[in-house]
């Protein structure tokens, strides 16, 4: 393994950077040329690929956002977008690809390892909704900037007297609103996998107020049943006791400088990543499960979902009194 492909795909993910790094870093530890894919697939057909040295790398760890660019690319679906895929990488005698990314991008690393090209995945998603892995490169630094704006938007709901819905990211997995409801003391928390009907919820801000709290928070993810503002219109009509306000966190969640935690999850994925490449490692995602970083097939990654366990709603339930 000689040459070897590197790119990061779908929406971007604090810790990329430092992957990337790792990557080219233990490339020249390992005597293995690293070529740069710029914007993901949309790159990978285009050619827009080149050999990557120690110094673009320099500066980067502490980063948010991705060097390489990303993308989301509806050609590489098809096998015309494959095969153009697969003679760019065959034009420089590239024999092995990283993809750092999603659930889809995953599926496009799967589609690659198919057409003969071996490939390792690394997951990156603020949404935690890999299979395989217990976390994903980015959800703690989202996290971390989730807990901080709700934090903020507590302080001005108990000033008021008010109720607020925090809007976070998650089309599909309510990840970051379970997590973020739990450890920023929400008192209601919506998901896509599970929701409660706006009438529970009224009466759960009722209760909050009827107990004596000074405010009520309600997270919701963007990829709940309901959307923030008809759940906003029907709760200002009910006339809680809480005057009610939203604010949606948007993409603000996917940017800034990465943790700790998710500076070293993107190193050790990086240098296990090519790695695995070496010894001859194919169609596989690394994952990390405790202190262990583990190889997990890429057919199982992209065929299963990572679901939200009922403790933590449970917990939520619980702790939200
Ligand atoms: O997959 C990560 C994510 O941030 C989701 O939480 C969100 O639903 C989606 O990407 C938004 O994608 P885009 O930036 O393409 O609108």
């Amino acid at each position: 393994m000689k040459r070897v492909a590197l790119m990061t795909s779908g929406g971007d993910a604090p810790g990329m950077n430092a992957a990337i790094r790792a990557v080219v870093r233990a490339g020249l530890e390992y005597d293995v040329e690293i070529y740069g894919v710029r914007q993901a697939y949309t790159g990978l057909i285009n050619g827009d690929i080149s050999l990557m040295n120690s110094r673009e790398v320099s500066g980067i760890l502490q980063r948010g956002g991705t060097i390489l660019q990303t993308a989301r690319n509806e050609e590489f679906k098809t096998p015309q977008g494959q095969r153009k895929a697969l003679r760019r990488l065959n034009e420089r005698d590239i024999e092995g690809m990283i993809v750092i990314g999603g659930d889809g991008s995953l599926r496009g690393a799967m589609a690659l390892s198919k057409l003969g090209i071996k490939v390792v995945g690394i997951p990156a998603s603020i949404d935690n909704d890999i299979w395989g892995t217990s976390m994903s490169i980015g959800v703690d630094t989202a996290l971390n900037t989730i807990l901080d704006a709700l934090d903020r938007l507590r302080d001005t709901a108990t000033s008021h007297n008010r109720a607020f819905l925090i809007e976070v990211m998650g089309r599909g997995s309510g990840y970051l609103a379970l997590m973020g409801g739990i450890l920023g003391g929400a008192e209601v928390v919506i998901t896509p996998e599970r929701a409660p009907s706006m009438d529970e919820i009224a009466t759960q801000m009722e209760d909050a107020y009827v107990r004596g709290k000074t405010h009520a928070i309600a997270v919701i993810a963007e990829g709940a049943p309901y959307t923030s503002q008809d759940l906003i219109s029907y709760l200002d009509r009910k006339n809680l006791g809480f005057e009610v306000r939203v604010s949606i966190l948007g993409h603000m969640q996917r940017g800034g400088s990465p943790s700790a935690f998710d500076r070293l999850l993107a190193t050790r994925m990086g240098v296990a990543a090519l790695e695995k490449l070496i010894n001859g490692e194919d169609g596989v995602m690394v994952g990390v499960e405790g202190r262990d970083t583990i190889s997990v097939p890429l057919e199982e990654v992209t065929t299963r979902a990572r679901p939200l366990t009922d403790d933590y709603f449970r917990m939520a339930w619980m702790l939200s009194r």
